[in-house]
């Protein structure tokens, strides 16, 4: 039997990222956040309109999407709940966020340059894609509370040991992503079953019609 819950939170599991982005003043910023998805070498990204990585988005047209390992859970929830921007909203200051001008210093984290954006790279991250921003639409309603904004990837960084030696492939095992679910972190998920879609896995654009 099924039922309508009324769900207030629809965030089934999708993957943490680690967004780098550049403030109006150079200082780099690094916001969590998980409502993203990719189509070959395109990604969209959910972002609301009160942070700081929005109006850094809008006025930078880049960014690097720092996708952490499971592991990096502490660094990841220690800048939870922190913002880039100094005006805090009504519904931020009310969750307990903070303005935090140095989210790589409270992280643990540590800053790399990227090769084609002045946006900054998360030196542990694993995964690591440098991007420019194609397109920015109103989203969340008529009030539009958010920004999808849609991303090219111009330049992928991988850590070598995930990379299936002889390809240009990710190996799905090695690779661990932190994932949100609902508002909870996880990782160690297992390989369930073989998937045909494996199959003729270099084909080029292999997930689009
Ligand atoms: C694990 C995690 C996932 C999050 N996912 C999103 C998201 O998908 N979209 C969003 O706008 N905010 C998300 N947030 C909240 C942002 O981190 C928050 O808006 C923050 O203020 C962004 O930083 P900034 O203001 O410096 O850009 C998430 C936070 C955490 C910790």
């Amino acid at each position: 039997m099924h039922v309508d819950p009324g769900l207030k939170v629809l965030y089934f599991g999708t993957p943490v990222v680690l967004v780098g982005s550049r403030n109006e003043d150079g200082t780099a910023n690094l916001a969590p956040m998980s409502s993203a998805w990719w189509l070959g070498q395109c990604c969209m990204l959910g972002l609301g309109n009160s942070g700081q990585t929005t109006a850094n988005l809008l006025r930078e047209r880049e960014c690097v999407l720092n996708l952490p390992s499971s592991s990096m859970v502490d660094a990841v929830d220690r800048i939870a709940l922190t913002t880039g921007r100094r005006e805090l909203s009504e519904h931020k200051a009310a969750r307990g966020y903070r303005y935090e001008p140095d989210k790589f210093g409270v992280a643990g984290l540590t800053e790399q340059a990227a090769e084609l954006v002045a946006a900054p790279r998360v030196l542990e991250c694993p995964i690591q894609l440098e991007c420019k921003v194609v397109a920015a639409h109103p989203f969340d309603g008529p009030d539009a509370r958010a920004t999808a904004f849609h991303l090219e990837v111009l330049r992928t960084h991988v850590e070598e040991k995930l990379v299936i030696p002889g390809t240009s492939h990710i190996d799905p095992l090695a690779w661990d992503p932190l994932i949100m679910k609902f508002c909870e972190f996880f990782g160690g998920g297992g390989n369930v079953h073989p998937s045909r879609l494996a199959d003729g896995w270099d084909m080029p654009h292999q997930m689009l019609p």
